[in-house]
């Protein structure tokens, strides 16, 4: 490819020949400085013959350019960053902004590996941080328009920053005309760059400036080895209102231009992937090679390059005349990658793939700026330390693990080990993996198993703006850094924090911002469990330690220094008893798994008594009932992307000619003839005190859409069970039934079924339930039961209009049956906009998830809750009356339920209680699925050691089970 004129920093050299009148004194000029430079260059590894440097040479008329090129081509970032070097106002200040002070705060500056507090005030001027700390009156008293803000003495942050996000990319609420992740070309695509895909128009920004994000690497897809150039972006809209003007410090390559050659070159950032995703090009082996051949390419050219500026610069201008500046635009990214004037972005997850790169790295001599995903980079610190140039940054999820083979080690304690081992640690969102607005909730959950609060806050700011070489402007706060600042409600380790301002470049983002939490309490950090013996064992373990119970404890076991007892009730749930603010702990004493006592110590117990029984003190925890958790395919399938762990794919009756051995029209299926007991997640989720789940054959994700419309009859099982066949481990093999109402996925092909309209659906939806089956069928045999309310009816759907449709048939089969069907939605994104239709019609609703994101057209109009409205679907829901019960979507998330909810009640103010909250993840799912008062007193009950259910300080260490006679301890 011809690549005239461009070169590898972004330098334009004219290729106009300078009118013949000007020539003679050009060829002086140039002739005067090659000379100087022949006196003073040292003359490289060339070989030439000794009798030609003393040849008269043939100088070019563009000399000069090409040895300012060359002399360039020494420059690295780094090189020429003098970058802190104090700016008066931003490159990114928009004229009419005002200057604010923000005082009485508790800063957390990000400096000193996060260490670095300093209570005091803040100046934003000019788009950047002008003084911080305890700033003189006479510094703001004449300035005008100041907004001053009282911070009441809350926390303050830099804006978070996200290394690895799509936003822009994949724009919210997805359409077809939006996908611009990855490129079907090839594995090697350095020459594409993610601006060229940015779209301006996507819900995620507002979204993600509402959880305190106002930065973000936007990095190409991993479906490609080298996947195309990235960019840092700050997410607040501008007043130019183009991709360009969001780019933080846009490279010079980018419109192949350097304004000042004296100004600091700028960082590059380029995505590279490797592992299963590139499986479409072949093995591990193939994507191997096409790294090392495009690198050999870029080398090439580095060479050539090198080699004719040696040549230039030795003044042996006859050795390139008529030669051009070797250069090539499709390489020119990674030739730039050599120099060291690119920030990587590796996705890597496995030993053998960060390996592979680290071998690579060293190879051709490049360094690794981050590896992202990287589930067993906590196991191979050693592989790391290795990367040229040093070791990577690691950038994880906190507890998104197992979706895949390479993320089958992944573990919690990953950035704990991780820390250990001095690499740095960066929590990402992977947007719209994760939903990028609550990339600090990755904070809060990583600080939970471990990492220590200063690094779990500098995972989501300062260690990813060093990453990204931007440390010198955002991730942090300091004089003349970004004025980006968060001032959060409260401290942002705490669940449910929320920004109560935040500024980009010093501009004001939110206008309906609530004021300070007043409980003094959340202002803290809060304090976690210790998990040094799970995560020695982890490590050991090689990322797959053994989950089953420690101990199993049958007879008399004494709990002391409990705080809170909760029970089932035969409605709900309820405080059996707690202890009163300075009151000590009390005392519970569980025979075979059942309480028997509760109360004072003295009063429950017998010296005798205590010599026979286990003893555990639970630190101030609590007991409760077991969670339920439905939604994700819990004990279905293992490793979502691996169907050889699953059930596979159920057959579409749509699309699909059912086998004749089913003779059956929708081939209704039931999910507890493939229940699998002892899976990771299961077991997970058992030690995370979820220790029921009903599941269903319905499986879905934001990229795919549903895999079946009709998914049969769920199940409801005990996730602790060791088989299908154990006491109790089976709580009722036919549930509910379940079908999906849903529009064509936007990304068609990558949609799994072939599209059938809405319409459709619902006829047929329609007819199932208007008897149209022979009753010796499945089919007709349980929608006949639906029709009746003899099981509930369960239906996944966002979409508020649908949900419209949905009611209005419910009515109808009921006046034509003369009966009342249980009708659930699950989902329900939209479902607050019929809040008060939907208890009308006594439908109940699995909230999944609970906080909701716009993803589809169907959820277009997900209410975001506080800090942008000040209600939540969840609240209006339960406030018309709704048994409405929290969901999740993937088998990962079960056994964060109770942050889940914490998170649900948390955003409403505390306008929820405590018993709601609980029963949005026991008794409300049973309501749901017609299972009330099956666990009663025999339910499980789990023990918390350190906090109550809803408390980060808190952690399971137990379950108590009536059905199995015993407790188990982990
Ligand atoms: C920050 O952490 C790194 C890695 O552990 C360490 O080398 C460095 O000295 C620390 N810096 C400060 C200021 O604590
Ligand atoms: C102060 O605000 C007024 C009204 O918006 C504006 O006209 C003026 O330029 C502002 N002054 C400065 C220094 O920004
Ligand atoms: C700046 O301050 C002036 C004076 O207080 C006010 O009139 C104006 O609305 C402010 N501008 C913005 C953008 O907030």
């Amino acid at each position: 490819m011809s690549t005239k004129g461009l070169l590898p920093d972004g330098y334009v050299h004219s290729r106009r020949r300078p009118s013949s009148l000007l020539r003679p004194v050009l060829l002086t000029t140039c002739f005067l400085i090659v000379s100087l430079t022949l006196l003073s260059t040292n003359y490289y590894a060339i070989t030439v013959h000794r009798q030609e440097s003393r040849r008269l040479q043939q100088i070019p008329i563009n000399a000069q350019q090409i040895l300012q090129q060359c002399s360039s081509l020494r420059e690295t970032p780094s090189s020429t960053s003098s970058l802190t070097r104090l700016r008066e106002v931003s490159d990114r200040f928009e004229p009419g902004t005002n200057a604010t002070l923000i005082q009485n705060a508790r800063i957390w500056t990000g400096r000193e590996n996060g260490t670095h507090v300093v209570e005091g005030d803040v100046l934003l001027d000019g788009g950047i941080i002008k003084e911080i700390g305890h700033i003189p009156q006479d510094l703001w008293v004449d300035a005008e328009n100041l907004t001053i803000v009282d911070a009441n003495g809350a926390w303050i942050t830099p804006g978070l920053v996200d290394l690895h996000s799509h936003v822009g990319l994949l724009s919210a609420p997805f359409t077809r005309g939006t996908f611009d992740v990855n490129s079907p070309n090839g594995p090697i695509l350095p020459w594409l760059r993610s601006i060229d895909g940015f779209n301006t128009h996507d819900e995620s920004f507002t979204l993600a400036i509402a959880g305190g994000v106002t930065s973000a690497q936007v990095l190409p897809g991993s479906g490609n080895a080298i996947g195309g150039q990235a960019f840092m972006m700050k997410l607040r809209k501008t007043s130019e209102r183009s991709p360009t003007s969001m780019i933080l410090e846009p490279p010079h390559s980018l419109n192949g231009s350097r304004p000042d050659p004296d100004a600091p070159l700028r960082w590059r950032h380029l995505k590279q992937a490797c592992g299963e995703n590139l499986k479409k090009f072949g093995t591990r082996m193939d994507a191997m090679w096409s790294f090392r051949w495009a690198y050999s390419q870029a080398r090439k050219i580095q060479h050539a390059q090198d080699m004719f500026c040696a040549r230039a610069e030795a003044g042996f201008w006859n050795d390139i005349y008529g030669q051009e500046f070797p250069e090539d635009l499709q390489w020119e990214a990674l030739v730039d990658v050599l120099r060291g004037r690119v920030k990587i972005s590796n996705h890597c997850y496995e030993a053998v793939d960060l390996d592979d790169i680290v071998r690579l790295s060293n190879e051709f001599g490049f360094h690794i700026a981050s590896f992202h995903h990287a589930s067993e980079a906590w196991l191979v610190p050693g592989v790391l330390n290795r990367t040229f140039g040093g070791p990577p940054a690691v950038a994880v999820f906190a507890t998104n693990h197992r979706y895949k083979r390479e993320s089958y080690r992944g573990s919690e304690f990953a950035t704990k080990v991780l820390a250990e081992n001095g690499i740095p640690v960066v929590l990402k969102s992977d947007h719209p993996v994760l939903n990028s607005r609550y990339l600090l909730y990755e904070a809060q959950q990583a600080h939970y198993y471990g990492l220590d609060r200063h690094l779990a806050l500098a995972a989501v700011t300062s260690t990813p703006a060093k990453a990204a070489g931007m440390e010198h402007r955002i991730g942090v706060l300091r004089k003349g850094a970004d004025a980006d600042v968060v001032l959060w409600d409260v401290h942002p380790l705490q669940l449910g924090a929320k920004p109560h301002q935040v500024w980009i470049d010093g501009i004001p983002q939110l206008t309906t911002a609530k004021p300070k939490d007043e409980d003094e309490e959340r202002q803290e950090a809060p304090s976690v469990p210790n998990w040094d013996k799970e995560r020695k064992t982890a490590v050991a373990w090689e990322g797959l330690p053994p989950l089953s119970p420690r101990r199993i404890k049958k007879g008399k076991v004494v709990l002391k220094n409990v705080r809170e007892v909760w029970v089932r009730e035969e409605h709900g749930i309820k405080e059996r008893w707690s202890a009163r603010p300075g009151q000590e702990g009390g005392t519970v004493v569980l025979n075979d798994g059942l309480i028997s006592c509760v109360g004072r110590e003295g009063w429950c117990l017998s010296g005798e008594d205590e010599q026979f029984a286990l003893s555990i003190d639970l630190h101030g925890g609590s007991i409760g009932p077991g969670i339920v958790t439905y939604g994700s395919r819990l004990g279905l399938e293992e490793i979502d992307s691996e169907m050889s762990t699953g059930d596979g794919i159920i057959l579409d009756p749509y699309s699909e000619e059912i086998p004749k051995i089913l003779s059956d029209t929708a081939g209704l299926v039931r999910a507890a003839d493939a229940l699998q007991f002892g899976t990771r997640n299961t077991q997970i989720a058992y030690r995370a005190g979820v220790t029921y789940a009903t599941t269903s054959l319905s499986k879905s994700s934001l990229f795919t859409g549903p895999y079946s419309l009709i998914s049969g009859l769920s199940v409801t099982f005990r996730t602790g069970a060791n088989h299908g066949l154990e006491h109790g481990a089976i709580v009722n093999p036919a549930t509910a039934l379940h079908v999906a109402l849903v529009r064509p996925h936007p990304f068609g092909s990558g949609g799994v079924l072939p599209p059938v309209s809405v319409s459709t659906q619902v006829a047929a939806l329609r007819r199932l339930l208007l008897n149209a089956e022979n009753h010796d069928t499945e089919t007709g045999k349980w929608f006949k039961r639906a029709a009746e309310g003899i099981i509930p009816l369960v239906v996944d759907v966002h979409s508020a209009d649908m949900m419209a449709t949905l009611i209005q048939l419910k009515a109808d089969i009921e006046e034509w049956r003369g009966s009342r069907m249980q009708l659930v939605f699950s989902g329900a994104t939209e479902a607050y906009i019929l809040a008060k239709q939907i208890a009308k019609a006594n439908v109940g609703v699995l909230l999944t998830p609970a906080r909701s994101f716009p993803g589809t057209w169907d959820q277009r109009r997900a209410l975001p809750g506080p800090p942008l409205t000040d209600a939540t679907a969840l609240e209006i829901l339960l406030q018309h009356g709704v048994t409405v019960a929290i969901g999740v979507d993937e088998n990962h998330q079960p056994a964060h339920t109770r942050f889940e909810a914490a998170w649900a009640a948390l955003n409403t103010n505390g306008r929820i209680s405590r018993q709601k909250t609980y029963e949005l993840i026991t008794t409300n799912v049973e309501k749901l699925f017609g299972i009330e008062g099956w666990f009663g007193e025999e339910g499980d009950l789990v023990l918390y050691d350190g906090g109550s259910v809803f408390d980060l300080s808190s952690k399971v260490v137990g379950v108590a089970s009536p059905k199995k006679n015993a407790v188990e301890l982990f």
